[in-house]
């Protein structure tokens, strides 16, 4: 990946922007001494571990080991492709990069080729709904009370009734069928072709946080059925990542600090353009644990608002529990009325449903007053079902405090004993391992010798050492592939007279071990002078070379073995003397 720019421009890149501007920008970070500190973004945690350097240009994670410089950064925290991190910093540093590379088709990663497609697909939908033959489905919308403005804001289009709009258009630009198959814009047919998927519809397009166009719902004009067809799943479009409206929503999400959650396309639209915008979709699907740290990122409150006649309450129910295992507050609103909040912010006017919100049920009183209405209480089976429902929230909540506040309130309001709820409670834990067990700093361990990586460190921190380790160890005399491989890239590096930093390591090396081995060796703990460095460097390169020839020892001991047993006596005379060999050098196990 990285080879597709030049690395002076990549070096160029990450010498003119500051990775603490960078990362400050998604994660609060506090100075510390040198460096700054934050919870990590990339793991829960309620210390701060995650540490910047800006020294070095780069970030590590004490928890979960999770570490890079800026490109990767981006990579992570957005979910950006190498190229795209490069050319946003890029623009920010203002280089420029060189444009054959740019545009170079084979250059460009497949993914990126896909958010590409999808624009110029939803432009072109866009597009068609000012043509004539557009004039119902521009009717359409305006009767379901959308303005021109916000037709344009949520980029809604149209396709005719053909089989062939859109795929011919993307012909005449070029692009492959198997590109449009893979991007699920095309169908293909059973004796050989394809065909548009989506056809006489309106275009929802769905946008990811960063305005890129993920995918599409499309709307019939009618009652027909099915009414919406939807993108199927691309390496772009996964379900249950991405939330509708996100794009336009998170700076109100955020200001407000709650979002509301409704189901369709036009529940965000409507209440949208009447004021109400810190508004998403779900678009009729269970909620997923990346759903709710997506929104994690922009608050911890949510509304979930049901359409009045959603059926099976309670099973729906059950999907929201994943906000409380994020520990996020999940409250509930049910429209009366079968109305949905699109028709019953047309109906009743945008305030009307901002009362609603205020007046929101958190899901225990909620599921507690559904349960109580389905079944009799005062029935001892009855009671115990509802108990049992109950406690399966209960058993979510990581908070104890939290916790033995609502395990009391429930006891009250069933008139059982708290004591035997708590009984309950306990087998409920262990019974069941929990649904989302609490990952307690899934620490990668590399397991690198702290001899080696303390070697990396010296060489990335005094530079003149590196000369001094060359002329006594081979990459291979470090044990750990890892370790070989950055040693060389170091040693390279140093030959061709370049500068040895470990954010341009990270860039060069690109996986994600490489980035976590540099900075473990970086932050390793010492308070060293520069000759005692020259001393610790000798003394680490002895030891190296030591247990290098204590394994070929014993590897040679084992080689033996199996000679004497299979009575091959030329392989165990050679083999002896290679021992022989060793013993006089002094290796000792
Ligand atoms: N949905 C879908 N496929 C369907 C029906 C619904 O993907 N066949 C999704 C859509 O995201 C839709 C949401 O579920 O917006 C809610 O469905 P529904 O309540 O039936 O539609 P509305 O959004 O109310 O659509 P409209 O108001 O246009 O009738
Ligand atoms: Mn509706």
């Amino acid at each position: 990946m990285a080879g597709l720019i030049p690395d002076n421009c990549l070096e160029d890149i990450l010498s003119r922007v500051n990775i603490v501007e960078v990362i400050s920008a998604y994660v609060p970070l506090k100075r510390a001494g040198r460096n700054f500190k934050a919870c990590c973004p990339f793991h829960e945690e309620k210390t701060p571990s995650f540490v910047v350097s800006a020294d070095r240009q780069i970030y590590h994670c004490f928890g979960c080991g999770e570490s890079g410089n800026a490109f990767k950064f981006l990579m992570r925290y957005e979910r950006m492709e190498f190229l795209e991190a490069v050319e946003l910093l890029a623009k920010k540093a203002g280089v420029i990069l060189p444009e054959s590379k740019k545009q170079d088709p084979a250059a460009v990663n497949f993914i990126t080729q896909l958010y590409k497609l999808n624009e110029l697909s939803g432009l072109f939908y866009e597009n068609n709904l000012s043509l004539p033959s557009a004039r119902l489905a521009k009717d359409y919308l305006l009767k379901r009370g959308l303005n021109e403005e916000t037709i344009k804001l949520f980029k809604l289009g149209f396709v005719p009734d053909k089989w062939d709009m859109l795929l011919s258009h993307l012909r005449s630009k070029n692009i492959s069928l198997s590109l449009m198959e893979k991007a699920g814009l095309v169908v293909p047919k059973d004796n050989g072709g394809y065909y548009d998927r989506y056809r006489n519809r309106i275009i929802f397009p769905i946008l990811d946080p960063r305005e890129r166009v993920i995918g599409f719902g499309a709307r019939v004009l009618d009652n027909s059925l099915p009414k919406y067809i939807n993108s199927p799943e691309t390496p772009v479009y996964v379900k249950g990542r991405n939330l509708y409206g996100l794009n336009l929503s998170k700076d109100s999400i955020r200001e407000l600090d709650f979002v509301v959650i409704v189901e369709g396309y036009l529940d965000v639209i409507v209440p949208f353009q009447a004021g109400l915008k810190n508004i998403v979709a779900s678009s009729g699907t269970a909620f997923t644990p990346e759903q709710a740290r997506l929104i994690k990122r922009y608050t911890s409150n949510v509304v979930v608002v049901y359409d009045g006649d959603a059926a099976g309450q309670i099973a729906s129910l059950r999907s929201l529990e994943i906000f409380i295992e994020e520990e996020m507050n999940v409250k509930i609103v049910s429209l009366s009325e079968g109305l949905d909040p699109d028709s019953f912010v047309r109906k009743n006017g945008v305030d009307a449903l901002r009362e609603e919100i205020s007046n929101a049920k958190s899901l225990f009183d909620y599921k507690l007053s559904i349960l109580k209405s389905r079944f009799n209480y005062r029935n001892i089976d009855d009671k115990t079902k509802i108990a049992q429902a109950m406690l399966e929230i209960l058993a979510k909540i990581k908070n104890a405090v939290l916790r033995s506040e609502y395990l009391k309130k429930l006891a009250q309001d069933l008139d059982i004993k708290e004591d035997a709820l708590f009984q309950e409670l306990k087998k409920f834990d262990t019974g069941k391992p929990s649904a989302n067990p609490v990952a307690p700093n899934q620490r990668k361990q590399l397991n690198i010798s702290p001899t080696e990586k303390l070697l990396i460190k010296l060489m990335l921190e005094e530079n003149d050492l590196i000369t001094r380790i060359k002329d006594s160890l081979h990459p291979r005399d470090f044990l750990d592939e890892r370790s070989t491989k950055i040693v060389s890239h170091i040693f390279k590096l140093f030959d061709e007279g370049r500068s040895v930093e470990p954010n341009l390591l990270m860039s060069h090396l690109g996986s994600d071990d490489f980035s976590q081995l540099l900075c473990e060796s970086i932050f390793m703990p010492d308070q060293l002078s520069s000759e005692e460095k020259e001393k610790v460097a000798d003394d680490c390169v002895k030891r190296l070379k030591h247990e290098k020839s204590r394994q070929h020892r014993q590897s040679l001991e084992q080689e033996i073995k199996i000679a004497q047993n299979s009575g091959d006596e030329d392989k165990l005379q050679s083999l002896l003397q290679e021992f022989h060999g060793l013993i006089k050098k002094g290796v000792r196990i």
